[in-house]
C-alpha cells in the first residue's frame, strides 16, 4: 500500500451485503460491492474525500449529466492471488485514460494521488469482495460527472468523481458472432471516439440493437468517412492474426478507444517476436482473408471481455465461421499469459501489476 497523504473519511456499512451474495452467479455488472469512493470538485478543486456504504445519489432533474452527457469512466480490475494479496492491473494506465478523456470533454483532470488513494482505499475497504476463483476479479468503475444544475451549454463548474466495484466473471460467457456495420458511425475523426465517454455508448446502443436482433452480439465498427476499414467494436478493440502476423487498427486517428489490453496484447506478441502490424484491415481484405483461409484468428481485447474469440464474422451480408479456436491459438496463449501475471501465478516483467 502507497504512502497515503490524502484525508479519506470512511463510513462503513452496518448491513453488508456478502452473505446474500452468490459469488457462483454473477452477472457482470449487477453485482455491487458495498462502498463507494465519492471526491467532490468545487471552486476549482477536489475535495471531500470519502468512502460511504454504496447507495443512491440524489440529484436534480436539471443536472448537467442528464442533458448533456459531460460524463467519461474507467474499467479496471484487481485480484487476489494464492497468499491473498490484492494485485491491480494497470491502474496507472486507467488513470492517465481517465484524464485524456476527461480533458476532451472539458472535465477537470484528477490527479494522480487522489485517484490512487480513492482507489486503494476502497479496495482494503472492500477487500471480502474480490473474487479468488480462477477467471473472476472485481471489476472496478472509477468515473466522472458533472454535478451544476443548469440548462445552458457550458462545461459545468462542479463534478464528482467516484469509484464502486463489482465482482465479476466473464462478460462473453461464449465465443462471440460479430456484424461489420457500415452504414452507422461510432466515431469520427475530430470527436471524442478516443475517450471513454458515457455519450460514445449511447450513441453505439441503437445499431448494435439492431444486429443483436438479427442474432449477432456485438458489431465490428467501421470507420466514419469511408465506412472500408475495421475499427473496434465498442466494447472492446479487436484483433486479428492472418498469414502469421498480428493486425490491428492504429489508435493514431482519435477514433478508436486506446485499449489497456490492447496495449498488453502488442507488448506480449512483440516480445515473443510475432509480427505485429498496427495498421487498418480493410473490409476486402479482410473478406479475402476469410474465404482464402488466411485468417487464423480473431479476437476482441478489453478490460471486462479480456479476450474474447469471436465465432463468426458477418460481412456483406454473408456469414463467415472462423476456424475453431486451436490449442496452440495465439489468443490462448495471451490470455493465458495475461492471466498468470494478473493472478499472480508469475513474474511481472513489464510492472503492470500494483500490489495493494
Ligand atoms: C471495459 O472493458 O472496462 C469497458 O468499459 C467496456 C464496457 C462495455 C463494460
Amino acid at each position: 500500500m502507497m504512502n497515503q497523504t490524502l484525508e479519506i473519511k470512511i463510513k462503513k456499512t452496518a448491513t453488508s451485503k456478502l452473505p446474500q451474495t452468490d459469488f457462483d452467479n454473477l452477472v457482470f455488472g449487477q453485482t455491487i460491492s458495498d462502498h463507494m469512493f465519492i471526491a467532490d470538485y468545487k471552486d476549482g478543486r477536489w475535495d471531500n474525500f470519502r468512502i460511504e456504504p454504496y447507495a443512491p445519489l440524489s440529484l436534480n432533474p436539471a443536472n448537467a449529466t442528464l442533458h448533456y452527457g459531460q460524463s467519461v469512466f474507467e474499467g479496471m480490475k484487481a485480484y487476489k492471488n494464492e497468499q491473498g494479496e490484492i494485485l491491480i492491473f494497470r491502474a496507472d494506465a486507467n488513470q492517465k485514460r481517465l484524464n485524456e478523456s476527461a480533458k476532451r470533454l472539458c472535465i477537470p483532470e484528477v490527479p494522480e494521488d487522489l485517484f490512487m488513494e480513492g482507489l486503494l482505499t476502497l479496495l482494503e475497504t472492500d477487500s471480502n469482495w474480490i473474487p479468488s476463483k480462477p477467471g473472476y476479479s472485481l471489476y472496478i468503475r472509477p468515473f466522472i460527472f458533472a454535478t451544476d444544475d443548469y440548462l445552458g451549454i457550458r462545461p459545468s463548474a462542479t463534478y464528482k468523481f467516484m469509484i464502486f466495484t463489482c465482482p465479476v466473471g466473464h462478460y462473453y460467457a461464449k465465443p462471440v458472432k460479430v456484424k461489420v456495420e457500415t452504414h452507422y458511425t461510432r466515431a469520427a475523426e475530430g470527436g471524442t471516439g478516443f475517450a471513454k465517454a458515457a455519450g460514445n455508448y449511447a450513441g453505439s446502443l441503437y445499431p448494435a440493437l439492431l444486429a443483436q436482433k438479427e442474432g449477432y452480439d456485438q458489431l465490428l465498427w467501421t470507420d466514419g468517412k469511408s465506412h472500408k476499414n475495421i475499427e473496434e467494436s465498442g466494447t472492446m478493440n479487436v484483433m486479428f492474426v492472418i498469414d502469421g502476423k498480428l493486425i490491428t487498427a492504429p489508435v493514431s486517428t482519435g477514433t478508436i478507444l486506446k485499449g489497456i489490453t490492447r496495449d498488453s496484447v502488442l507488448t506480449l506478441a512483440r516480445s515473443w517476436g510475432l509480427p505485429v502490424e498496427e495498421r487498418f484491415l480493410s473490409i476486402e481484405e479482410l473478406q479475402s482473408a476469410l474465404e482464402n483461409g488466411k485468417l487464423q484468428e480473431a479476437f476482441g481485447t478489453g478490460t471486462a471481455a479480456t479476450i474474447a474469440h469471436i465465432a463468426l464474422i458477418n460481412l456483406n451480408g454473408k456469414d463467415y465461421t472462423l476456424p475453431q479456436k486451436s490449442d496452440s491459438a495465439f489468443s490462448w496463449k495471451v490470455l493465458e499469459t495475461l492471466d498468470a501475471i494478473k493472478y499472480g501465478r508469475t513474474e511481472d516483467p513489464f510492472g503492470w501489476i500494483i500490489k495493494v
